[in-house]
């Protein structure tokens, strides 16, 4: 997937509203996260988040998107998949890790944020992916500052995470969020120090480290959105929508 899409510097007042955003973002996130246990089913935490989003005036904007249009307001990832996958009445089982992907559009502009966690006690190689992939999304956003380039933030995540054994998705990438959820530069999870677009204040960017255990090959499910692993192995997921300042970025999907 590449793009060639408008890259849009933001004011401060735009900032603002971004950061809004993904504050409620970020609420429904925080409510799905402590509502993740053995048992639930994860239409039943799309349901969660809808109703945080929704209380807060914003609208789910995962809902509808491309085509076929994708039909829920986060994307609940288990295991071995990585990216997309379609709430539904599968229900959580102890040791599972559960990826949750959420955007939210409020006031004309969009959060964008993910994260993995365990479902009840995960084993020590599950936790250590979760970790790491973690780990990989803070040191993308440590480069995130105005004079270095794209290239600098994907070096660092595939720097990381290959250090620690595992691989970076070559297919699906980071990407700038405003009043779209995609818009440019496109950040991809590998590159090369020095190359890319040159960072400066007002760049918002939504960085999104996609790690997989075994190979860094995918394949789509038949529902033509999930986004597995090509060996089965486990993955994780974390995602943050991130400005360019003067000093230090700003995370802007916090709560
Ligand atoms: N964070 C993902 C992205 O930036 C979520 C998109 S899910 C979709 O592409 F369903 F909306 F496509
Ligand atoms: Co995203």
């Amino acid at each position: 997937m590449s793009w060639d899409r408008e890259i849009i510097v933001k004011s401060k007042a735009e900032l603002a509203l971004m950061r809004e955003a993904g504050r409620v973002n970020a609420l429904a996130l925080a409510a799905v996260r402590a509502a993740v246990c053995p048992g639930i089913n994860t239409a039943e935490l799309d349901d969660i988040a809808t109703g945080v989003i929704r209380k807060h005036g914003g609208i789910p904007i995962f809902k509808g998107y491309g085509s076929p249009p994708y039909p829920a307001t986060i994307c609940a990832s288990v295991n071995e998949v990585l990216v997309h996958g379609i709430p539904s009445k599968r229900k959580l089982k102890a040791g599972d890790i559960i990826s949750v992907d959420c955007g939210t559009l409020l006031d004309g502009f969009v959060g964008d944020a993910a994260f993995t966690v365990g479902v009840g006690e995960i084993s020590p190689e599950a936790q250590r992916l979760l970790d790491v992939t973690e780990k990989a999304l803070y040191e993308g956003i440590a480069r995130m500052r105005a004079g270095n380039r794209t290239g600098d933030v994907s070096a660092a995540i595939q720097k990381y995470v290959e250090s620690q054994g595992y691989h970076v998705t070559r297919e699906y990438t980071g990407h700038g969020v405003g009043r779209q959820m995609h818009e440019g530069p496109q950040v991809p999870n590998y590159g090369t120090p020095g190359r890319g677009v040159l960072l400066r204040p007002g760049m918002t960017i939504a960085l999104e480290p996609m790690v997989l255990v075994g190979t860094p090959r995918t394949r789509v499910l038949a529902d033509q959105w999930a986004v597995a692993s090509a060996d089965g192995s486990l993955t994780a997921h974390y995602e943050h929508s991130v400005a360019v300042t003067e000093s230090e970025p700003i995370i802007l999907t916090l709560p």
